[in-house]
């Protein structure tokens, strides 16, 4: 996606794929690309110098670099790997209507699924999960050495590489997680996942990354690592997911912070195509939480799976939609959701989850998600 022109066509195509169970089931094909070792995106972008020294000429960006340089940890020492974990009880009990719907529907394709192949199907959507947040997590690592590269702002530079180190560690200690304490690394990429972290790697407009990266998947990933963490009972991932998480904020912080300046002297035009973006990505992971590596491996039809899934009563879909309670908020507060006819707000209505708009944003929501920061103080106390 390079194109400055604007793109009625591509609008549209976007908003009736949105709503096309046959189109997403389509789409959700089994990826075939599970051989190749290395994957390699262009990524079209120049790299800028800045001259201008003057640390702290951004003082909320100067803030999250300080605060990033003390809650570093070590995925290693500061995580207790002796710790023996029973794939069958890392898993979170489940949502009981969700469990009616998939089971109990004479027209779920899960509908003849035995106890083991239950017992299956949750080690192996634990599995792809992690496998998915590995995946997410270098493609944030690529992403943030890219806007160490092509951010022309001396204060943000210096954050972006402090990110670098925390999104290393993200990918060594979920990679780690499933190499020890589950059955491997058993998932590739999602192919919703793969086209959007390409989209955003590939674009030569620096904000881009930031919106595509830090805004989007990076929000979601913190409102998917919350529901993990509040849920499952095994005491090494959740202290992981705690220490992932007090990273996150602080990017998503960055994005934000970051964006409100740009966002305030772009033209008309240019925030359509933002908003438009925001929405590409935001459907791309809508869907790749459809799981459908996990159906194929299963020996499920992963069309009769996805549409199934589609059809799920809107009452059902609490977590498909608390995936978005930090993304809206934020893109609130950088006026994306309501800037020209309010486009954004329109298509995040229709998609459900326009209710989160008030919540908190992640501006500053680091600081209280610190814990790396509250288990020092107490290690002191
Ligand atoms: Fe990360
Ligand atoms: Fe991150």
């Amino acid at each position: 996606m390079t194109a400055t022109e604007p793109r009625p066509d591509y609008a549209n195509d976007l908003v009736e794929y949105a709503n096309d169970p046959d189109r997403i089931a389509e789409f959700s094909v089994w990826n075939d690309d599970v051989t190749s070792l290395i994957h390699t995106v262009e990524d079209n972008a120049a790299a800028i110098y800045t001259w201008r020294y003057d640390k702290g000429e951004r003082a909320s960006l100067d803030k999250l670099y300080e605060k990033a340089k003390t809650s570093q940890w070590n995925g290693q020492t500061d995580l207790d790997w002796s710790i023996e974990v029973d794939p069958y009880q890392v898993l979170a009990p489940a949502n009981p209507a969700e469990v009616e719907y998939f089971a109990e529907n004479p027209e779920s394709p899960l509908h003849k699924f035995n106890e083991d192949e239950w017992a299956e199907l949750g080690v192996e959507s634990m599995n792809w999960s992690l496998s998915q947040f590995m995946h997410g997590e270098q493609g944030a690592l690529l992403c943030t050495a890219k806007i160490v590269e092509t951010v022309p702002w001396i204060d943000a530079k210096y954050y972006a590489a402090t990110q670098v180190v925390d999104e290393a560690r993200h990918v060594e200690v979920f990679a780690q997680y499933l190499d020890q304490k589950l059955d491997g690394i058993k998932y590739p990429c999602n192919s919703h996942l793969g086209l959007l972290l390409d989209d955003i790697l590939e674009d030569s407009r620096w904000d881009m990354t930031y919106l595509g990266m830090q805004i989007m998947v990076e929000g979601l990933a913190l409102a998917a690592f919350s529901f993990m963490h509040q849920t499952t009972e095994e005491p090494l991932l959740k202290k992981l997911l705690r220490y992932v998480m007090s990273d996150e904020a602080r990017h998503v912080a960055f994005g934000v912070l970051s964006l409100q300046e740009v966002y305030q002297g772009l033209s008309a035009a240019e925030l359509r195509e933002r908003q438009e973006f925001a929405f590409e990505a935001a459907l791309r992971m809508r869907d790749r939480f459809l799981r459908q590596e996990v159906w194929e491996r299963m020996g499920v039809d992963v069309k009769d799976m996805v549409k199934f899934t589609l059809a799920m009563p809107d009452e059902l879909r609490v977590f498909q939609r608390l995936l978005f309670s930090k993304i809206v908020p934020n893109c609130k507060k950088l006026g994306l959701l309501d800037a020209g006819d309010g486009w954004l707000r329109d298509r995040f209505t229709e998609i459900g989850v326009i209710e989160f708009e008030d919540w908190v944003d992640t501006g500053l929501e680091y600081e209280d998600l610190d814990e790396v920061a509250k288990d020092r103080e107490a290690a002191l106390a």
